[in-house]
């Protein structure tokens, strides 16, 4: 089967379209013939070297957590899922003609690959964070970084929850933020002062990474307030990284339900072949994505 893969950590260049083995589903997976996979910010991040100190892997490696497909494997102890099934969720090295699934729910009707591709690890994210931050129904969140794949889950299943929610994005993006039903505002200087009139601040979270710690701390007036995915340096201020959860097949199942009822739709701003893989991580690394960027296998 044809694979991405990279046999030295670098830059895009070192993905390569290969023939490879195909993986197998162990016990509690599945294997799926994968029809889209997501592209996430991690995957470059993987790529570049950036996390063998904490999670080293080997060379060579595959590309991708996420994906869509249709289930032709299904491991020992598996129940509940079918040769056949439409599914979406994450695994391993998912830029791929077959990738094995770790974590999956069944696609909802209507959803196309394409779209499904883009929901596992965002809404994973975005589920994970809302409940560590501790905002409820009423109050106001602050998110910095709103327009792309988490930012976009975060500000719909806020919505959901009756919870109101400031985003701060490019200009390009305020009308999308506000169509997703934020208020919106331009990061950049004075943006701090932009989001004070917009509303008071219960709670905030950084989705970009771009500094920003110091002024949530103050918009909230609590670091206990304040989650950050994206700032190593956030502990520092007394405020919590949030990293990798085991809560992946709870978000499929509920990324499922809320897809269903149409409060959560995640656009795909560009697909990209396998063979273009390095375009879709040289576009996901310019840092400005509306939704998410999928590869279609
Ligand atoms: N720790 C975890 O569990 C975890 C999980 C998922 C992702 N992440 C990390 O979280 C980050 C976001 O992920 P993603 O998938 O949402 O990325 P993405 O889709 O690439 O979105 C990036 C967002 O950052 C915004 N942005 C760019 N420069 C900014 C600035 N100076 N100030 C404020 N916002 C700015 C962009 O807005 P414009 O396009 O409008 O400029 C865009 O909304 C990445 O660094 C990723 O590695 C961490």
């Amino acid at each position: 089967m044809k694979r991405v893969s990279f046999a030295e950590f670098g830059g895009p260049g070192v993905l390569e379209l290969v023939d490879a083995e195909e993986p197998h589903a162990g016990a509690g997976q599945v294997r799926v013939a994968v029809r889209a996979a997501g592209v996430n910010p991690v995957d470059w991040r993987i790529r570049e070297g950036q996390f063998q100190r904490v999670h080293p892997i080997e060379l060579p490696a595959g590309v991708g957590q996420d994906a869509s497909g249709v289930v032709d494997e299904v491991g020992e102890g598996v129940d509940g899922v079918e040769v056949g099934d439409r599914v979406f969720g994450a695994g391993s090295s998912t830029y791929a003609e077959f990738a094995v699934l770790s974590a999956w729910a069944r696609m909802p009707e209507g959803l196309t690959f394409e779209e499904a591709a883009g929901y596992p690890s965002v809404v994973e994210t975005a589920l994970r964070i809302i409940g560590e931050v501790g905002v409820a129904s009423g109050q106001t969140l602050l998110a910095s970084g709103a327009s792309g794949g988490v930012g976009s889950a975060v500000l719909q299943i806020a919505r959901d929850r009756g919870i109101t929610v400031i985003g701060t994005a490019g200009a390009a993006n305020q009308d999308y933020l506000r169509s997703l039903g934020a208020l919106a505002t331009t990061y950049g200087e004075g943006w701090v002062e932009r989001v004070r009139r917009l509303g008071r601040v219960d709670a905030a979270l950084d989705l970009a990474g771009s500094g920003v710690i110091g002024e949530l701390v103050e918009l909230t007036g609590d670091p206990g307030r304040v989650v950050s995915i994206a700032d190593l340096g956030a502990p520092e201020l007394r405020v919590r990284f949030s990293g990798v959860a085991g809560s992946m097949p709870g978000a499929l199942a509920q990324a499922a339900d809320l897809i269903s009822r149409g409060r959560l739709h995640i656009p795909v701003e560009r697909s990209y072949t396998l063979a273009e893989a390095a375009a879709a991580h040289v576009d996901s690394q310019a840092g400005h994505a509306r939704g998410r960027r999928v590869v279609i296998v």
